[in-house]
């Protein structure tokens, strides 16, 4: 089974210049692991982490993940620069902002929050076996998930959706783990403290209830470094994170569902009043 300390090995972190994503990476630098990431830009804190390394250890290659022959070229140049990746983390993705939600009629080519979201991942995966199998050795891809994938709410329903794509693509590669050494596996954090909330949706902020508890983006970089370096978490493993230590393995039947703290419980619903306002105002227009 592909595990042990990830010092001395290699690995691509897309959406790794920011929140969760740049913890793992700083995580994944601390303990000796080199690091690729694909990412659109590189944000000042990822920037210093690259320069800091001298470009020998974490290094940047500018991708936008849902152009599949720049999501490729990644892996070319991480096989090129640093070896063939051991860990590949597909970080990268949006939580439905307003350019790409499903309510607010803006997207007329495609949902980009499904192409970043669910194409991503799902291409990254394939890309990652192939890079795998050339190099003879074992390896792990590491999803970013969402308790969201367990949950519904009426406001972000590709986003919910999304999610519990990633949960069941990753169960579907349990069988890997023992037959070719590969463990496709995933965390699924509650409501974590990153600019992907006050940067890219403050929005969103409004249907955050005072009961919901946020997590630190350390605290899920940590969980992803433990579900790559220990073989007990078989492939196929969704693992719920909802923060304070807490973890939970979420099964693909008769789960109980998710944690009652760490996410988003659907208490405040503001952004569903807005979605009723928003279909009030439809159905009045068609009179
Ligand atoms: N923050 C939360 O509450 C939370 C909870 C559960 C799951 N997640 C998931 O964690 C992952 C990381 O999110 P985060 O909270 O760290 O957000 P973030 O916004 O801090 O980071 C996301 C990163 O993805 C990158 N990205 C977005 N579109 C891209 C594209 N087309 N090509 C390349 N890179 C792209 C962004 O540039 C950014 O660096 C996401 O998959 C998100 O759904 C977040």
């Amino acid at each position: 089974m592909a595990s042990g300390s990830v010092n001395g090995k290699t690995a691509i972190v897309t959406g790794g210049a920011s929140g969760i994503g740049l913890e793992f990476v700083k995580l994944l630098y601390s303990k000796g692991c080199s690091v690729v990431i694909g990412d659109l830009d590189l944000a000042p804190e990822a920037e210093e982490l690259v320069t800091k390394s001298s470009g020998s250890k974490v290094l940047f290659k500018k991708t936008d993940v849902t152009n599949w022959s720049q999501l490729s070229d990644l892996f070319t140049f991480t096989e090129e620069k640093i070896g063939a990746p051991d860990i590949v983390c597909p970080g990268a993705g949006i939580f439905e902002p307003a350019w790409s939600g499903f309510w607010p009629d803006t997207e007329d080519n495609g949902y980009k929050t499904i192409a970043v979201n669910v194409e991503h991942p799902t291409k990254a995966t394939r890309l990652a076996i192939k890079s795998f199998l050339k190099a003879k050795k074992p390896g792990v891809v590491a999803h970013v998930s969402s308790m969201g994938g367990q949950t519904t709410r009426l406001a972000v329903p590709i986003h919910c959706a999304t999610k519990a794509y990633i949960n069941h693509f990753v169960r579907a590669f349990a069988e890997l783990d023992q037959k070719e050494n590969i463990r496709v596996v995933a965390v699924a954090p509650g409501m974590v403290r990153t600019p992907l909330w006050f940067k890219e949706n403050p929005d969103k902020l409004k249907s955050v209830g005072d009961e919901d508890i946020w997590i630190e983006p350390s605290e899920i970089a940590e969980v992803l470094l433990r579900l790559c370096e220990d073989p007990a978490y078989k492939g196929g493993t969704v693992l719920e994170a909802s923060g304070q230590g807490r973890t939970r393995v979420v099964e693909a039947l008769n789960d109980p569902g998710p944690s009652t703290i760490g996410h988003d419980k659907g208490t405040n619903t503001a952004l569903e009043d807005e979605v009723f306002q928003r279909l009030a105002k439809e159905r009045s227009s068609r009179l």
